[in-house]
Parts: structure tokens; sequence; C-alpha cells
């Protein structure tokens, strides 16, 4: 495996306090690179002070969005421990998504390792208040310099960390979700199933018109019959109803959260019969409007599991239960986050500890 040089910053930048930390405006002092050139693969790993790129006007990311990231999080336990909550599954979806946008793979075991020395470089900028971590994301993008629509010959490889608290204001208290029935995030044979920035981008004109009405995203319907339920805009969704576990099949189109396939394996340890299928958006509307609905909810890594406690769709308002946590939302977030705050023992070997 090669060396990784590192050059270390002569500015240590000023942490921000752990009080009312927002989620993802600070970073720390250094980050990871590596280059990639066609017939000379990744090359020059190194970890260097944070600092801005020179790029091209013309490097082909900026024209054909060819970028692909990922997200996780370094975790610091009671004991001044900091661990990562299953990396390679990110570094493995990386690659899925790299492949879907013709971008060169990266080595999973290679990049776990890279992560771990800049975790470990920068463990003072974990944070340690409750609900806290420092929040990292990977990312690759095309360098070439060139407006032509190809696949790119170059890349940069690059991981910056950013310690964050909650990714909603609204923290473990309900959040309130419109369903979106005009724009659409994904079909099949498209690119819903990757992280790339384009699906990001698409969906910002729907999560803006959310926003005004005062809801946090938006749930996204299948974009052929606008239907079925998919995901939210930065988390899986599931459903408790009558007593099942409910969440969307995996056709393609929805990204495979590492949160999502988390707590499917804590629910289907705990006994519960879990539904991995199609779910019309009038079932999720009925399952309400009969008393079915006992709980929804929403996975991800920036989300953690984060209660739903209002829907809206076509006009109308719709409360979930009493419009508070559900007891088995409540749960889900506990014995996820007492993992990855070493709280509870890792029986999955979820856990990877860094220092
Ligand atoms: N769906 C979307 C669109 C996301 O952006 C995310 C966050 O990464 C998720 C789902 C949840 O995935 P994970 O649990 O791997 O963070
Ligand atoms: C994540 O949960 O890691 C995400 O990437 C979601 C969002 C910040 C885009």
């Amino acid at each position: 495996m090669e060396k990784i040089r590192v050059e270390l910053t002569k500015n240590p930048k000023e942490k921000p306090s752990c009080d009312n930390l927002p989620f993802g405006s600070y970073f720390s002092d250094h980050m990871f690179l590596m280059n990639y050139e066609k017939g000379r693969g990744w090359y020059d790993p190194r970890i260097v002070p944070y600092g801005p790129f020179e790029l091209a006007p013309s490097s082909m990311v900026f024209h054909y969005a060819q970028e692909i990231f990922e997200g996780l999080k370094a975790y610091r336990t009671a004991d001044g421990t900091i661990q990562l909550f299953r990396p390679q599954e990110n570094f493995k979806r990386m690659n899925s998504s790299a492949e879907r946008l013709c971008i060169p793979p990266v080595d999973v075991d290679f990049c776990v390792e890279a992560l771990k020395q800049l975790v470990e470089l920068d463990k003072d900028w974990v944070p340690d208040k409750e609900a806290t971590s420092l929040y990292v994301r990977p990312f690759i993008f095309a360098t070439d310099e060139h407006v032509g629509v190809h696949a790119s010959h170059t890349y940069i490889f690059c991981i910056i960390l950013s310690p964050s608290g909650s990714y909603y204001p609204e923290g473990l208290d309900p959040v309130k979700i419109m369903i979106e029935s005009d724009d659409v995030r994904a079909v099949r044979g498209g690119t819903g199933f990757t992280k790339c920035g384009g699906n990001y981008a698409a969906s910002i004109r729907a999560g803006e018109r959310a926003a005004q009405q005062g809801y946090s995203q938006v749930l996204w319907l299948d974009g052929v019959h606008r239907t079925y339920i998919e995901e939210v805009g930065a988390m899986n969704i599931m459903f408790k109803i009558d007593g099942k576990i409910v969440t969307p099949a995996l056709h393609g189109t929805v990204l495979p959260g590492i949160t999502r396939k988390s707590i499917l394996e804590l629910a289907r340890e705990w006994g519960y019969t879990v539904e991995e299928r199609l779910i019309e958006v009038d079932e999720v509307i009925d399952a309400i409007k009969t008393g079915k609905m006992e709980e929804m909810w929403g996975t991800g890594t920036a989300a953690v599991v984060s209660p739903v406690g209002e829907l809206a769709y076509k006009g109308e308002k719709y409360v979930i239960g009493d419009g508070g946590i559900g007891e088995l939302t409540q749960k889900f977030y506990d014995e996820l986050t007492g993992i990855q705050w070493g709280l509870r023992p890792d029986t999955h070997g979820w856990i990877v500890k860094v220092c």
C-alpha cells in the first residue's frame, strides 16, 4: 500500500464551540488528497492543510457534474476513543456510484486507512457534546480540461472533516415532510442509487418550495407513476404500519442507505416483520386516516433516526400518531447512537476504532 505523505498545517484554526454546533459549516485543519490519471491509477496520497483547489475553468466537473461523494461520521466516546461507523460500507457504495458515473474505483481498505490517519491527526476536532460528531465527506471529481462529453481521464479524490451538530435544527423532535408530486428525483436506469452531486442539484427546487411552506424536506415519489414512495431528501424512509416495519425496496432509484441497512438488521433481530416493497402513497395516507400508521421515521448518517411528525400531500396535512416521537423510533435511535457513541455493545462489528 502506498505510503501517505503528510504536510502539517502551519496555521491551526480556532475550533468552534461544541454548543449549538451547526451541521457542515466548520472544517478541520487537514484534508486527504490523491490524484488519478488514466494508465497510472491513483497516486500521491497525501494529508495536507485544508485549503482551496486550483482548477481550470474548463475542468469537466464544472460542466458535466462527473462527481460523487459519501458521508459518514467519527464519534468521540465517553472514554475519549474516536471511532467510525461502518466506513467500509461507504467506500463500497462510493465504488458503486463510481461505476455508474464512469469514475475509476478506489481501494476500499486503503481509503479506510487513509481516513483513520486523517481523523487521528485531527482528533481534537471530534466534538464531545451529545448529538455531535465529526462529519466525514469523501468525494471524487473530474478534472480534465475539456468541454467535450466523455469520461475524464483525471480525477481528484478528497476527504474533508466537519465537526457538526444535528442535521435538522429540530434535533430529535419530529420533522415535517412534504410529499412532492411535481418534480422527480430519479428513474430506473438513472443515478438514483448513487451519491452523485447531480441528484442533489435536481432536488433543490422542491426542497426550497417545501422549506418556504415550513417543511424540512420532501418525500419523493417514483419518477414514472408518481405513486410509489421512494425516499426523503437526505434520508431513507420507514413506516410502522399495523405492527410491521415497511420501507421502499431498493430498485435502483433509492440510495441504499447504510443507516437503513443497519436499522433493518436491528429490526429483524428484534423480531419485527420487515417488508421491503413497493408502497403506494395512497396506502400511506389511508394508513394514517385509519389509525394503522403507528410511526414514521427517516434514517441517514446526517439525519440519524429522525421521527416524522407531519406529512403534507396535495394541500392536506396529516399528523403521524400523536405527532411526537414513536416508541420504536426512539428505541432505534437509542440503540444506533448507543453503538456509535460507545454506550452500548457493538455486537455486529460495525465500529472501527481510530485511536
Ligand atoms: N438517501 C439520501 C438521498 C441521502 O442523501 C442519504 C444520506 O446519505 C440517505 C438516503 C441515507 O444514507 P446513509 O444512511 O448511508 O447515510
Ligand atoms: C449524509 O447523510 O451523509 C448525507 O450526505 C446527507 C446530506 C448532507 C446530503
